[in-house]
């Protein structure tokens, strides 16, 4: 395969304002940056009733607590009074008290008590919005959700089965490691897969893009000629990308699809830190319990697949793809996708502004530094 000539690249899915081939990305494989979104805090079993405990989520020391109803609340970790890490703290109810002094917040981070004065002081703890889904616990690191948690499209209004079954780290950039599926040459030169995908890309929304598998794969191939008769059209593969890092792979006959999904999360100095589930739509009864028990057997092992051949990649690659193939083309639309995007900062999640926007910023404060000499 011949490497795309310039203009060829060009032309590909660089008429963005945003991304193109010859400027490098702003965001994807940024260890500064992340995607405002939905990311993943910790299994929902890991916090009970009336539990507080403190976490760390892209950079953000942040202290999360179950109160009586229920409710998962997610606060900045420190007391607005003295700085006391609020996971020290007490939940009362569905409030918080800090340890220190005593303070108590309730669960939209309002203080409500000060126990050496008569009226409460009216200050209010940082309060990030907070979900649950397929047995995890989601916090949307923006003010208001502008997006939903992340869905399987064919499952998004279906009750589902789920497993939660690995936790990983790795040496390189969620966004790295996320393109692994839908980099098609490396099914054949590092899983041994001789299959023949040919991806159509849809944008669901502005955070959210699938890659579908288009073609029937090689009739000759022996491999094929096995699976077939479950397969009636294209052979199912597809990845569902929300928020440039949680993707969900369905693979799968027609009858049976498996939904594996890998959400990471961007660690300190560009690393990853990642969780493997298992989706799969609810089946009624006995036999439905036994046949979800089964594709979620099947699924596990077909996660740790994925994940076991790459380790090796994702030790040691310096990432950057300075030739791209036509191949390549599906990994390019997800950087474009990704690049569009709004971008927040790694520790701060203030938003991200574009080294070009800086300049103009640079540029703005020397003239207006001249003017009033
Ligand atoms: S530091 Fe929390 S009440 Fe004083
Ligand atoms: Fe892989």
């Amino acid at each position: 395969m011949k490497p795309f000539t310039f203009s060829e690249t060009l032309k590909m899915n660089f008429n963005s304002q945003n991304a193109s081939s010859t400027r490098k990305p702003k965001t994807f494989n940024n260890p500064e940056r992340f995607i405002e979104g939905w990311y993943w805090a910790m299994p929902s079993q890991n916090l009970r009733v009336g539990k507080v405990k403190a976490i760390t989520l892209l950079g953000r020391k942040l202290v999360i607590y179950r109160g009586k109803d229920k409710r998962v609340t997610t606060f900045d970790a420190y007391c607005p009074h003295m700085g006391a890490h609020l996971a020290e703290g007490k939940v009362e109810g569905n409030e918080l008290r800090c340890f220190f002094h005593q303070w108590k917040f309730d669960d939209e981070g309002f203080c409500v008590d000060i126990p050496c004065l008569e009226e409460p002081l009216p200050i209010k703890l940082k309060a990030w919005p907070t979900a649950e889904k397929y047995g995890m616990i989601w916090i949307w690191t923006g003010e208001i959700p502008l997006q939903p948690l992340p869905f399987i499209p064919e499952l998004e209004q279906k009750e589902c089965d789920t497993a939660i079954v690995s936790h990983f780290v790795t040496n390189c950039h969620p966004n790295v490691v996320i393109i692994n599926a839908i980099d098609t040459q490396h099914f054949h030169t590092v899983h041994k897969v001789p299959l023949e995908l040919i991806f159509e890309k849809q944008e669901l929304n502005q955070n959210a893009i699938t890659f579908s598998n288009t073609t029937r794969g090689h009739e000759s191939s022996f491999l094929i000629k096995l699976i077939r008769p479950f397969y009636k059209n294209a052979l199912t593969y597809s990845v569902c990308y929300w928020y440039g890092s949680t993707s969900i792979v369905t693979i799968g006959p027609d009858f049976l699809h498996l939904h594996i999904m890998f959400s990471l999360r961007l660690l300190e100095g560009g690393k990853t830190e990642g969780r493997t589930l298992l989706v799969t739509k609810k089946r009624k009864g006995i036999f439905g319990w036994l046949c979800n028990r089964v594709v979620l057997w099947l699924g596990n092992i077909l996660g740790q697949e994925f994940l076991k051949g790459d380790a090796k990649i994702f030790e040691s690659i310096q990432f950057d793809l300075r030739t791209p193939i036509k191949v390549d083309q599906p990994i390019m639309q997800f950087i474009n996708h990704l690049e569009r995007q709004t971008s927040l900062c790694w520790g701060t999640w203030l938003q991200a502004r574009s080294p070009h926007e800086d300049e103009r910023r640079d540029n703005r404060d020397k003239w207006r530094d001249v003017l009033n000499d």
